[in-house]
């Protein structure tokens, strides 16, 4: 899982409207089992408070779907759980440094950095602007989206491969599969699903010996390859 953690000064106005666009990009692209998000304050001042009845209205206008929730404050702790770390403006970033103390995995960002025209988002809560806000966020929200899944090399199924180069791409990711040395905590998790991925080949080698035609057997392999890809993922890192 790649954990995204976004902040800004209450967590009722723009980072909450961040996770709730980014959540919907990576439901979009299907990708939900590989990436996270969540949104946390700066300050302690609208703890346990609700999104802002102005960011809700423009979620509903764009059908963006969101939950009730409740403001929390960013912790030291955080800085373990999470791998990217998103900012809103200068000044959060300032506040995050000053609770996470150091960066030493540099996951420290604003949002607009992933963009050509890097720059602060602006608080809707003092511009009432939240199109501005919306609009901002979502560029943000794009860019940091693709920049995740290049980095990672995660496969979103956008693809259109034929099955011969998809039952290369299995191969070659279930070889790649049993190049993986799992630590202590994580040699069973690693076990059974390298059990799962003899099954997924066995499955495979009895598609090939049937009648079955490449057209009839090219879902099935999408389905193989994407959950063998998740597996992988798992271990990357
Ligand atoms: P946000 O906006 O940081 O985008 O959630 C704010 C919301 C509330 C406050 C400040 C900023 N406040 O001071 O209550």
């Amino acid at each position: 899982m790649v954990r995204v953690l976004f902040v800004c000064l209450g967590n009722i106005c723009r980072s909450p409207m961040a996770e709730f666009i980014f959540k919907d990009l990576v439901k979009k692209k299907d990708l939900s089992s590989y990436i996270s998000a969540r949104s946390v304050a700066t300050s302690f001042e609208t703890r346990g408070e609700d999104m802002h009845i102005e960011a809700k209205a423009k979620l509903d206008e764009k059908n963006i779907p969101y939950i009730k929730r409740r403001a929390r404050r960013l912790t030291k702790s955080d800085y373990q759980h999470y791998d990217y770390i998103i900012g809103m403006d200068e000044s959060n970033i300032n506040n995050i440094m000053r609770i996470i103390e150091d960066d030493p995995d540099k996951k420290v960002y604003k949002l607009l950095d992933f963009t050509n025209n890097t720059r602060d988002i602006a608080d809707p809560w003092y511009t009432g602007n939240f199109t501005v806000a919306f609009n901002d966020i979502l560029e943000g929200c794009k860019t940091l989206l693709d920049s995740i899944i290049k980095k990672y090399e995660i496969e979103t199924g956008e693809e259109n491969l034929s099955t011969a180069e998809i039952l290369k791409k299995i191969n070659n990711n279930i070889y790649n599969f049993t190049k993986i040395t799992p630590n202590e905590f994580h040699v069973i998790e690693y076990l059974a699903l390298a059990s799962r991925m003899l099954e997924i080949h066995m499955n495979i080698s009895a598609f090939e010996n049937s009648e079955m035609t490449d057209e009839e057997m090219l879902p099935s392999l999408k389905e193989y390859n994407k959950e063998i890809n998740e597996y992988l993922f798992r271990f990357k890192k």
